[in-house]
């Protein structure tokens, strides 16, 4: 039997839509607490530079309201270090961010920056912080995250979800073989970024991976069935793709 891949729930755009009038609805930790109520198993929140969605304040309510994992997403800023050891979220995942990006748009070059990435990796992992390192599913960025102790790598599957075809099919392979590498090396993989229920089985279906992040799909697929029944799909779609 292949294991319970867990469910991490992205709240990020239920902030987007808050910030786009500056009022406080629609609260992310509403839906934070709703996704916890219906199969997710933790919650994702990405405190970006220049805070256009998830807020500081978004940070500390969930950080004391969240009945289940909380996972920051958060650059290798001296900055967000100090947030994360100050609110010792469950997990933090380390993200490429530049200010210019829609959303995050590649993995992280661990391999191309491991002494910068050092002391991050090293000072959350002594916090009791689960790491996580966002990259490619290739070798060269998981041989980085190796060399640099991280317990966690999260594979971006956003070239996944917009390729189709024999394209998408490779991808999907080269996620694959990462995944159990990975696993192979006693790192514990997740994916995450772009899936949707109609992309989301042949990723479940990795039997190496542990966990899944899923945000914008969700976000807006609540807009027609609700938060609570679009978290319930995914589970469901998961679960059965095992
Ligand atoms: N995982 C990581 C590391 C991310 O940066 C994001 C987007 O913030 C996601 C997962 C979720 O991606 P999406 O919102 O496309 O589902």
């Amino acid at each position: 039997m292949t294991r319970h891949l867990r469910l991490g729930v992205n709240i990020d755009h239920v902030a987007t839509v808050r910030n786009a009038r500056g009022a406080g609805y629609p609260d992310p930790v509403r839906a934070a607490l709703i996704a916890a109520q219906t199969g997710a198993d933790g919650i994702t929140a990405h405190l970006r530079e220049d805070r256009r969605h998830i807020t500081d304040a978004d940070i500390a309510r969930l950080s004391a309201e969240l009945p289940v994992p909380l996972n920051l997403e958060m650059a290798a800023t001296a900055e967000m270090l100090d947030i994360a050891l100050r609110h010792r979220p469950h997990a933090a995942c380390i993200v490429p961010e530049k200010r210019e990006e829609r959303t995050t748009e590649g993995g992280l070059d661990a391999a191309g920056q491991i002494e910068a990435l050092r002391p991050f990796v090293a000072r959350l992992g002594e916090a009791g912080i689960r790491v996580s390192l966002f990259i490619e599913p290739d070798e060269r960025q998981l041989d980085a995250a190796l060399q640099l102790g991280a317990p966690v790598v999260e594979f971006h599957t956003g070239r996944y979800a917009e390729l189709d075809g024999d394209d998408g099919a490779a991808e999907l392979r080269r996620i694959a073989e990462a995944a159990a590498l990975a696993a192979k090396n006693g790192i514990e993989p997740h994916a995450g970024h772009g899936l949707t229920f109609a992309n989301v089985a042949p990723i479940a279906a990795i039997p190496q991976l542990r966990e899944l992040n899923i945000g914008h799909f969700l976000v807006g697929e609540a807009m027609f069935v609700g938060l609570a029944e679009a978290v319930r799909g995914m589970r469901a779609a998961m679960d059965a793709a095992r």
